[in-house]
Order: C-alpha cells, then structure tokens, then sequence
C-alpha cells in the first residue's frame, strides 16, 4: 500500500517584496505510515503551515516532491481522500454550519443523501447542532473551528491534514478533538497534524517530528522518546532501609527515611539493599523528562 504521505526534499523559499528570502523549509524528507497518528510540532515560524499548505496544493515548493497515498500533490487525485483543516478557517461566513457543509460535500462529490446523513453526524460529533442553521457569522471563534474540523471529516477519508487543530479551542473542546484523533485511528484512519503544543503530541500521537527554523532535528516515536527520557525513581519503602553511605548515589528524600530517590542504574542494587534489610517497596514513581523539556533542549 502506497504510503499517506511521502515528502523528499521538500524545500520553500519566500521572496518578499524588497528581496528578502525566508527559507520556511529545507530539504525536509518524511514519510507518513498507514494508520499512524503523527504529529508535526514545532514553535511559531517553523515551517509547519507552509508544509502542509504545499501537501494541499495551495503553494508550490522550491524543489523536492511529496505524494500522497503514492499520487503526485499536483493532482486533484491526490487530495481525494485528505480531509484538511487550515490554520484559521475562514469560511463563507454568511453561510450556515449546516449549508457549509453542503457546499463542501458537494465539492468532494458526495450524493445528496449522504451530504445530508454525515452532515448531521458531524455536526452532532462536533456539538454544533444547536448552531448548525445559524450564520458562521454568529459563530465564536470555537465554533469556527470545530466546523473546520466537521467538514474535514465529512467525506470520510482516509487522510487527516489537520493545521493546529486545538488552536483558538477552550479545554473542553481541546478534549473533543483529542478524542476524535484517538477514534480516527481506532478506525484505521491516518492523521498528521501540526501543533506547538507538546501535550496535545504526547496523549494522541504514535511518533513526532520536530521542526525547528525549517528543517526537522527530531523524528521518533512518542514512546520511545519518553521512555528514553526516564532518569530515575522515586521509591516509597516500609519496613527495614538500606544503610545511608553505602557506596551508592541513591538519596532519601524526607527525612523519615521512607521515600528515596534512585538514579536508574542503581535501581537493581537498591531493591537488592532493601529486601536484604528486610525493608518492602510500596511505591515507584518514574522521573522522566517530559516531552517539554526534549523540546525545548532541540529547539534551543
Ligand atoms: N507568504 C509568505 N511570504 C513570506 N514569508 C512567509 C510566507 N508564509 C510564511 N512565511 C514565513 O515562513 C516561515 C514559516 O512559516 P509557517 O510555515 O507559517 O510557520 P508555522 O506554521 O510553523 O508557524 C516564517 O518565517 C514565515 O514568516
Ligand atoms: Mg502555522
């Protein structure tokens, strides 16, 4: 099966005005997996959007190629099954929620019954039904998105763009999309969608890239790279205690000499030291890096 998405080389320079060159991208090189939520994190300028926008056909690269489902971007084929979401969706605003979508089934081919079907579960998955015949023009901000996000999963494809989803989203509605992505992938779909946020990456994707001034200095899977990140425990005991000095450098942490810290390598001797004292483990904390934290030492 061809890949969702193939990138090779992919590079983008602006020319403004006075001459000025931005290069938004160099010689970026990815490849998307079947069924893989992948997200594409990186901080504000990094080359994200300009990416994603070349994938949609709405600007062209400087050099390299990319394909989606094997299928050259140039080709309207080629975006038949992506559903796409923009950074900022501006909509046809004296349009209603439910008329939108509409106009974008139609676009996408769809029979009229069906339009009309998908229409009201996606509106219903979204929670804006209420809104739904309505003007956008009375829609907040919020609602403006999650109609974004309606109409890119109304023709059901099999590839997700998705340009800052949780953007402009207040908790409960971050939360509704990070469901939605979980559900996407649990029915096979592909998701590939940009953030700046570190945690949105960490509850739903399999593996990141990260994206810094244009070119990608990270690409792993999210639990790798957590579990990479793991430097020591934090162990609770009962019972009997290994002796302080023994030669090692794990530490108590309260004086009650109950709680300890444990780099990871002493981890194995600690445990030894604590059954020999007669001494029982009731907890285990792992401390870790956090996706935070590798971010920012890449982006630094
Ligand atoms: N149309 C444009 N003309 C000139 N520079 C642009 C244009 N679009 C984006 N850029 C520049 O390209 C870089 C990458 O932008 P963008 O891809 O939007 O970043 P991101 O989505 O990661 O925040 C930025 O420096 C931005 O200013
Ligand atoms: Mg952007």
């Amino acid at each position: 099966m061809a890949k969702p998405i193939e990138i090779s080389n992919l590079s983008k320079t602006f020319r403004g005005k006075k001459g000025i060159r931005v290069d938004a991208l160099r010689d970026l090189s990815l490849s998307i997996e079947p069924g893989e939520v992948f997200g594409f994190l990186g901080p504000n300028g990094a080359g994200k959007s300009t990416t994603i926008k070349i994938l949609m056909g709405l600007i062209t690269a400087t050099a390299g190629s990319a394909c989606l489902f094997g299928k050259e971007i140039s080709t309207a084929q080629a975006r038949l099954s992506v559903g796409y979401l923009p950074e900022n969706p501006a909509l046809y605003d004296f349009l209603t929620g439910r008329e939108y979508l509409g106009f974008v089934g139609k676009s996408f081919l769809m029979a009229a019954a069906d339009i009309e079907a998908r229409s009201d579960e996606v509106l219903g998955l979204l929670e804006l039904r209420d809104a739904a015949n309505r003007p956008i023009r009375s829609y907040s901000k919020g609602m403006v998105q999650r109609l974004g996000l309606a109409q890119a999963l109304l023709h059901d494809p099999d590839l997700y763009v998705l340009d800052e989803p949780m953007s402009g989203l207040d908790p409960i509605g971050r939360a509704l999309v990070k469901d939605i992505i979980r559900s996407l992938k649990q029915r096979g779909r592909t998701v590939f969608f940009s953030t700046h946020i570190t945690a949105d990456v960490e509850a739903v994707c399999d593996r990141v890239g990260v994206i810094v001034r244009g070119k990608l200095e990270a690409l792993d899977s999210v639990e790798h790279l957590m579990r990479s990140g793991i430097e020591g425990y934090t162990v609770q005991v009962s019972g009997g205690a290994p002796e302080e000095g023994c030669g090692y450098d794990f530490r108590p942490l309260k004086g009650d000499g109950r709680e300890y810290y444990v780099p990871k390598d002493s981890f194995n001797r600690f445990i030894e030291l604590i059954s020999a004292a007669g001494g029982k483990v009731e907890l285990i904390e792992t401390r870790r890096k956090d996706l935070e934290e590798f971010f920012l030492e890449i982006v630094k």
